[in-house]
């Protein structure tokens, strides 16, 4: 995006999440466990113009750099969201998430009579069946989850 045309100041130190779909900047702040009762800046941006999707949302976190699990559940909402690590103003890395073909550990199954909701240590895994509408399925029962359901777990 232009200069002319930046919505939300640059950042020193921290992660710009760009490219977020449309509608998610919120709940990329609730992944990231972010209350703005604590230290560090936070900037929003929603329904920014984008070339690529349409509109996009962005978010940027100030002072921190994101998990791994935390970038493995904005995939699911935000296929096609870049992570840029910002050093001294300057991106010092770019990487696009990436939605993997097999969800493992990251979400619950919604069926409590699935055996990965028993106490056997079975870790959950879902394939997924659409990205967009999201569409996940369960490798040990079937069961069909959907973006909303997912987004509850979060
Ligand atoms: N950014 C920021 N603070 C910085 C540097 C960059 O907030 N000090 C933001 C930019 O506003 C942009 C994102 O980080 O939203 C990525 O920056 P950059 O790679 O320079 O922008 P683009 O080339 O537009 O990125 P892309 O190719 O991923 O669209
Ligand atoms: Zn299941």
């Amino acid at each position: 995006m232009a200069e002319t045309t930046l919505l939300v100041s640059k950042i020193k130190d921290g992660t710009v999440i760009d490219h977020i779909t449309g509608g998610h900047a919120l709940d990329v702040v609730k992944i990231l466990g972010i209350t703005g009762r604590t230290n560090g800046t936070v900037l929003i941006a929603m329904h920014v113009p984008s070339k690529r999707l349409g509109w996009k949302d962005i978010v940027k976190v100030e002072g921190r750099e994101l998990e791994p699990g935390e970038v493995d559940k904005i995939a699911l909402l935000a296929p096609h969201a870049s992570i840029n690590i910002i050093r001294n103003y300057k991106v010092a890395d770019k990487k696009r998430v990436k939605l993997p073909s097999i969800i493992k550990g990251t979400v619950k199954c919604g069926n409590p009579a699935c055996i990965s909701n028993s106490n056997e240590p079975v870790q959950s895994r879902f394939y997924v069946k659409s990205e967009d509408p999201l569409m996940i399925r369960c490798h040990y029962c079937g069961y069909i989850m959907e973006k909303q359901g997912i987004l509850k777990q979060f």
